[in-house]
């Protein structure tokens, strides 16, 4: 493994995962391949912009030809594919991309690998193929997957297409299963972000329904360091789940960041929930445990760091938030927000 393909690496996870590889191995080349959608962005990169063994290719992963270009012109013998349309509210709007980039995207991956006998086709899954998960329980690898989300059922259509690949072509494979990645770099939709940058505008919070989702929260780092771990250490055809084992709260998280960052909890508004929420994700992470991984950071540091990140960092998020960012935020917000109620419902187990 030396020449690695890192599809959606200008993401939030992806670019911290190029970083993260730069960094750890001297003698790896990385090719960052992506479109450049609203959520793709090269300021995440500039830290190892100027390193002769990165590179960068605008392209989609739709296009068989490109990804064939890409593969043979920097001798790719690796594709880790973060590359996704990757929020759950604009996939209840518009399923559309999400069904093109995970779907048919993932399909012109896996036969690029198999054609170019790549050592390794990498794909980057999520807690969410799961669905809901009772309270007491946590997902295995080999449960059933029960997506309710257009986007989680894109990630889950993915993982199954990578493992028929596996199956059939013995095509040499790994999937790993991340929770709620937060951290430096995440487009400003996803809730942390969102949340943070709108208590340091003064902004109301939206909280979707009682707010007593569960989720666990994980650095993006720790997440990296698992993924990392799992190209090189993992079983091929093998899923690994990437968490922490902890979870909490929606609130929880909002007052912890608002402590983080020393604003105010009025700014907390209830709106209008989210169809088919899923009102709790949990993963059972003992066996990427007994590959000698453990997260170095709890979901309270994860989101005190982030929210500090984004506080010392608006040169980065402030020009996301305009224009398009504004008629998408109103979209999703603008009615909730004028219907929305002040939070008197307190969390139950952070106070
Ligand atoms: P992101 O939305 O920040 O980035 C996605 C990247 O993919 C962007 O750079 C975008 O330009 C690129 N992209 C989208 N469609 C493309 C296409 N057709 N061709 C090439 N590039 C394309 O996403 P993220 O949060 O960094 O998530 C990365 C991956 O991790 C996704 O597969 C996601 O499902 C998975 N994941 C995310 C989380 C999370 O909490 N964010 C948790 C678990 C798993
Ligand atoms: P999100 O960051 O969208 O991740 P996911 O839905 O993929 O887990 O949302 C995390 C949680 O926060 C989820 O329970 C939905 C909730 N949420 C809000 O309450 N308000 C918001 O504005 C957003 C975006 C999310």
């Amino acid at each position: 493994m030396h020449n690695i393909m890192v599809t959606g690496g200008a993401g939030f996870i992806g670019s911290n995962f190029v970083i993260y590889l730069l960094n750890k191995y001297k003698e790896y080349n990385v090719l960052v391949y992506d479109k450049l959608t609203y959520a793709g962005n090269l300021d995440n990169l500039l830290e190892v912009s100027g390193d002769p063994r990165y590179h960068f290719v605008r392209e989609d992963i739709c296009d068989a030809g490109s990804v064939a270009q890409a593969i043979e012109k920097y001798k790719i013998d690796t594709i880790v594919n973060f590359a996704a349309e990757t929020h759950v509210d604009r996939s209840i709007l518009n399923p559309d991309a999400f069904i093109q980039t995970s779907v048919y995207g993932t399909y012109v991956l896996l036969e690029a690998a198999r054609r170019f006998c790549l050592q390794r086709y990498h794909q980057i899954s999520t807690d969410e193929v799961y669905g809901h998960i009772p309270a007491g329980y946590s997902s295995k690898e080999d449960d059933k997957v029960d997506p309710r989300s257009p986007y989680a059922a894109s990630k889950a259509s993915a993982d199954l297409m990578v493992n028929a690949y596996h199956v059939t072509y013995d095509l040499p494979v790994t999937i790993t299963r991340g929770s709620n990645n937060i951290g430096p770099f995440q487009y400003p939709e996803k809730v942390v972000p969102l949340f943070a940058t709108n208590a340091i505008d003064g902004e109301p919070l939206p909280v979707y329904g009682d707010g007593r989702q569960m989720r666990e929260y994980q650095y993006v780092v720790d997440h990296c360091d698992a993924i990392d771990l799992v190209l090189h250490s993992g079983t091929i055809g093998e899923i690994y789940n990437i968490g922490t084992g902890l979870e909490m709260e929606n609130l929880q998280m909002v007052e912890i960041l608002l402590q983080a960052i020393d604003c105010p909890r009025d700014l907390i508004r209830h709106v209008k929930d989210r169809p088919g929420h899923d009102r709790r994700y949990s993963l059972n992470i003992d066996k990427i445990k007994a590959l000698g991984w453990q997260p170095r950071h709890t979901p309270a540091e994860a989101i005190a760091a982030t929210g500090r990140w984004y506080a010392d960092n608006e040169w980065w998020w402030r020009k996301i938030k305009h224009g398009a960012f504004q008629d998408y935020y109103e979209t999703q917000y603008g009615e909730r927000l004028r219907q929305s109620t002040a939070s008197n419902i307190q969390s139950s187990s952070y106070e």
